[in-house]
């Protein structure tokens, strides 16, 4: 069978777990890189015998022989890209969250069904193992009827001052909101309807980075469940794991509690204490395992077998909706509606 030929753009951190993966997976190949900065396309294209590197993508779909194209450029800079890449008849990854304004959402629905094209959101947290076996138990009706949820998902500070050199034009929203709204919808089996947020700011701006440091969120759903949200910036750089997350689904017969991030499963005590990361992207003799990676592959194989996304366009759309309404709902400190 042919492999699938993946153009990458964004030669960042996300870019280069992308090439990785494509390198692993025994039916895809990178064909090309593309970065606007010459230089790092050419360092990742380097590192897996790439031979087509680009700094303009629109060249880069005119030339590059591609099936399909992985769009990891900021939070931000999805929706040009995908809408060239959509009218070029290409299929695409696009990194979360699917885009981060209103007419961006529907021009690129609009693009991507027009061009009979196919694109998935990497809103990975559903191939998280507790995450999808709290799935597969409501589905299995377990716990009754989903009732309500919390679900915290934090990062250290690092992320912000850090690792994300465009952290201001963003927001933890966007950058992990985007996960957690996606999650809860999937998990309560309901779009969001209504949204009451309040945010806090002031230890990043102090850090240099402009941008509130946390969100509380209170969301409605349609088919009646509630859950609070919690997504912060903010958490102490000494904290055991990058990431702090806690999730509890409720529902009218039983409930289902998830430590994902500060559990016991591994513990390294050295001069300080951390909790090494086995979950989300960890390597095992060379090989990139964990389910940040498996979304990816997931990308490949569907698209190569026809078979739906696990994680349709209009679920990535809607998310990307209802987090515009709490940053609304966080602006004026009024619950807002969402408007899909
Ligand atoms: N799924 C995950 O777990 C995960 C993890 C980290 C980041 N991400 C997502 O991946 C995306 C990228 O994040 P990152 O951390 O790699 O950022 P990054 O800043 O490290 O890399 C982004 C790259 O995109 C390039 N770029 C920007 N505009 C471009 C354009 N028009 N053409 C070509 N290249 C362009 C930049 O030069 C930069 O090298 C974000 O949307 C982020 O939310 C996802």
């Amino acid at each position: 069978m042919e492999k699938l030929r993946m153009g990458i753009i964004g030669a960042g951190v996300w870019g280069k777990t992308h090439a990785g993966i494509y390198n692993e997976h025994p039916l895809a190949e990178t064909a090309a890189i593309c970065d606007l900065d010459r230089s790092k396309a050419e360092a990742l294209a380097a590192a897996y015998g790439v031979s087509e590197v680009y700094t303009d993508y629109r060249e880069m779909l005119e030339k590059a022989d591609i099936d399909a194209v992985a769009i990891v450029t900021p939070d931000f800079l999805h929706a040009d890209i995908a809408v060239e890449c959509a009218g070029a008849k290409k299929h695409m990854l696009i990194e979360k969250p699917l885009a981060t304004t209103r007419e961006e959402v529907y021009g690129m629905v609009d693009a991507i069904e027009k061009n009979g094209v196919r694109a998935m959101v990497d809103l990975h947290n559903r191939w998280n193992p507790p995450v999808n076996t709290a799935k597969q138990a409501i589905d299995a009706g377990e716990l009754g009827e989903p009732y309500s949820a919390y679900m915290r998902l934090n990062d250290v500070k690092w992320v912000a001052t850090d690792m994300l050199s465009w952290a201001a034009k963003s927001s933890i929203l966007w950058f992990l909101g985007s996960h957690s709204i996606d999650t809860l919808s999937w998990l309560l089996g309901s779009k969001v309807r209504r949204v009451y947020s309040v945010s806090r700011e002031g230890i990043l701006k102090e850090a240099g980075v402009d941008v509130p440091d946390m969100y509380l969120t209170t969301l409605e759903f349609e088919n009646g469940c509630i859950a609070h949200m919690e997504n912060g910036w903010v958490t102490p750089n000494a904290n055991t794991n990058i990431n702090d997350v806690k999730y509890t689904i409720l529902g009218t017969k039983g409930m289902i509690s998830m430590d994902c991030s500060s559990h016991n499963l591994i513990q390294k005590i050295t001069d300080k204490v951390t909790t090494p990361d086995v979950m989300v992207g960890n390597t095992v003799f060379g090989s990139v395992k964990g389910f940040a990676y498996e979304a990816i592959r997931t990308f490949v194989d569907r698209v190569i077998d026809g078979e739906p996304f696990p994680v349709s366009l209009t679920d990535a759309a809607n998310a990307s909706l209802a987090l515009l309404a709490v940053l609304e709902s966080a602006a004026t400190r009024m619950p807002v509606e969402v408007e899909y």
